[in-house]
């Protein structure tokens, strides 16, 4: 068997928790393969809602199998908060839940070092989640991280503060006053305890070569969908750097994030909103500044999962959307939250960016453009599709808006998600 991906094709934020564990029934494993706690997955079921960060969408499915990747940074804290909610739900993510060895763990001096490093950038600060995601990665490729498989060999404390010390000796070498920042709501010293805590407590599950895992159970059959996280246009490589994530956040990641070679890549779902959503700083060519801009904000609860901001909000961007379909090799998209949109009268579409008089139909402009965008004006419809559960019961402007963006991203649309629930998703 291969290994179907999920994943965002904007700026993240493209509903994706609730798209894997719509589609988790069709799978045997759910793996996530990058990020960390930066990410907000959202699901919503039986009128309850859950919002994982490091933990793969199909926990809640006790007969799936969930894997942390080694390509995930994992902070022990964040994810004991997580497992503590989903214990109290009444389910038992000890049974279903492996830890790659070779992830890597945000230490809490990786969070004061985000915080110092974007106070230290003043007005050209990447609007971080101040999770500590890109010192962790730092010192992964920097070959000094520390990783999960740490926790199996006596010695532990040792490694943890050695690098402490490295990390402390850079913070006071910032000259940024560090003392008053809280983690979480508490001291340093107060988090670094309960870290060390949770990191001990995490021996409780069960931690393996999961590239061993994931390939022997393809061999015999199993069905994988690798879950991730943030979104194309926030990849380290191909998004808009240097206001990006620390990884590689398309098809790509995957290989690396699980050990799973390219031949073994099957479907890939493309996510994207049915908008253009965008949280900290970076272009972002289609933003509505307007009481548009707010109505989509307000209509779609447009407010950070993870750190509750408010996400900027604008127009669809066909040349980014055309983009990440060809980074992705994107076989199928999803479009999610159409419903925001029911109620406009028109709604526009970016169709190209202009710089002097030359057309582009994906964001390969000259340095230093600010492009003219060429925006196609679409019906819009007026009908609640949130109880619709079939595609011929859609407003016809619904569909039309959904030809058109498929002929013009040139990949096939297979779902229409309606609203938040597990239940409100339409195949096509
Ligand atoms: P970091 O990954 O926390 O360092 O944040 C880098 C950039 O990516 C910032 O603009 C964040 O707002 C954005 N970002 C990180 N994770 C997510 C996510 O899960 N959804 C949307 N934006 C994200």
């Amino acid at each position: 068997m291969k290994v179907d991906v999920i994943l965002g094709l904007q700026w993240g934020d493209e509903g994706k928790g609730k798209i894997v564990d719509a589609l988790a029934p069709q799978y045997d494993i759910i793996a996530r393969f990058q990020g960390g706690p930066n990410a907000g997955h959202t699901i919503i079921f039986n009128s309850r809602k859950f919002v994982l960060h490091s933990v793969p969408s199909g926990i809640f499915r006790s007969n799936i199998l969930n894997i942390i990747g080694n390509g995930v940074v994992l902070d022990p804290f964040i994810f004991f908060q997580e497992i503590d909610a989903i214990r109290e739900a009444g389910f038992d993510p000890s049974s279903n839940l492996l830890i790659s060895r070779s992830a890597h763990f945000i230490m809490p001096s990786h969070r004061l070092l985000d915080a110092v490093n974007e106070a230290a950038m003043g007005e050209k600060k990447i609007g971080s989640t101040l999770k500590g995601i890109g010192p962790c990665y730092t010192d992964k490729y920097k070959r000094s991280g520390l990783r999960v498989g740490e926790l199996e060999h006596n010695g532990f404390q040792t490694e943890y503060e050695s690098r402490r010390e490295i990390h402390m000796k850079l913070i006071a070498a910032s000259g940024v006053d560090y003392r008053g920042i809280l983690l979480d709501g508490l001291p340093f010293d107060e988090y670094e305890q309960e870290w060390l805590k949770a990191a001990h407590k995490m021996k409780q599950f069960r931690i393996a070569a999961t590239e061993i895992e994931i390939n022997k159970s393809m061999a015999a059959g199993k069905k994988v969908l690798a879950e991730g996280a943030q979104g194309t246009l926030l990849d380290v490589d191909f998004g808009s750097y240097p206001f990006v994530t620390s990884s590689n956040t398309m098809t790509g990641g995957v290989c690396t994030g699980l050990g799973v070679a390219p031949s073994h890549v099957g479907k890939v779902f493309g996510i994207f909103k049915a908008y253009c959503t965008r949280v900290g700083n970076g272009p972002f060519p289609t933003e509505l500044f307007d009481d548009m801009g707010e109505l989509l904000r307000k209509n779609g609860n447009e407010f950070g999962a993870t750190t509750g901001r408010p996400r900027r909000t604008g127009w669809l961007d066909m040349p980014a959307l055309r983009y990440s379909v060809m980074l992705n090799g994107v076989t199928d998209l999803i479009m999610t939250k159409a419903d925001v949109l029911s109620g406009l009268e028109t709604i526009k579409v970016c169709d190209a960016y202009k710089c002097a008089d030359k057309l582009y139909d994906m964001p390969d402009i000259p340095a230093g453009c600010l492009p003219d965008l060429i925006i196609k004006e679409m019906n819009g419809w007026s009908a609640d599709i949130t109880t619709t559960t079939q595609a011929n019961q859609l407003p016809p402007a619904l569909t039309e808006y959904s030809r058109f963006v498929e002929k013009s991203a040139g990949a096939h649309l297979s779902y229409i998600s309606t609203g938040p629930d597990r239940e409100q998703i339409i195949k096509l």
